[in-house]
């Protein structure tokens, strides 16, 4: 099964925002963290499309109880963390960070950055880094989001000050990235990966 039909199967969004198209590309990892479970979907996709990875998954839970079916040691394994300061290394064995680390959480530019300085450091060696469902706020203008973005609870979070914040956050880990912009297939405001590489 492709990782389109999974994604769908499982009742995963990355399908419709077409990241299938770019994770395809990849290598499969050895150890996946994400940052973002809610129901679950996601994790569920990624254990079906790679049988052999280690993949842990990481909430607040705020929004969502932990799926019941998930338990800590299972797989995916699941902790209660906030991806902005937890410490991610105790998740893992001395020099055996995640080769991939995919942010799909809160997609405030701030919040972004936040977890790309506290993650960064972990990934391993080669690895890559995603960060899902960016608001190109650089190329569509502040004062021309769509309204969900502009008001309240997301008033303030999606500012060409805060997305400035996130490209600062990218630049500083001296890595090379790209952006992935599948807007024009989607037709979705936020379907934009920016992705980093670890030499
Ligand atoms: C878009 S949902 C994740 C969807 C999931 N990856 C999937 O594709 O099925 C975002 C989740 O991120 C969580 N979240 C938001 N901010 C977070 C943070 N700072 N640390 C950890 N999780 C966070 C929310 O609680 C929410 O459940």
């Amino acid at each position: 099964m492709s990782l389109e039909a999974i994604f769908k199967a499982c009742g995963c969004d990355k399908a419709a925002h077409h990241y299938h198209r770019f994770y395809e590309t990849l290598e499969a990892p050895r150890h996946l963290l994400e940052i973002g479970v809610y129901r679950g979907a996601s994790l569920r996709a990624w254990c079906r499309h790679f049988p052999c990875t280690d993949i842990l998954g990481a909430d607040t839970f705020t929004r969502e109880h932990c799926p019941a079916d998930f338990v800590p040691l299972g797989r995916p394994a699941v902790v209660k963390a906030d991806s902005r300061k937890a410490n991610f290394a105790q998740f893992y064995e001395e020099g055996e960070g995640p080769d991939w680390i995919i942010d799909d959480g809160s997609h405030r530019p701030r919040d972004q950055a936040a977890t790309l300085k506290n993650l960064w450091p972990l990934l391993a060696p080669g690895g890559v880094y995603v960060i899902e469902d960016v608001v190109p706020v650089d190329v569509i203008g502040e004062d021309h989001l769509p309204e969900w973005f502009r008001k309240k609870p997301q008033q303030g979070h999606f500012t060409m000050a805060a997305f400035l914040e996130l490209a600062c956050a990218v630049s500083a880990t001296g890595a090379t990235w790209e952006r992935h912009d599948y807007r024009h297939l989607s037709g979705k405001p936020d379907s934009v990966l920016i992705v980093l590489r670890k030499p």
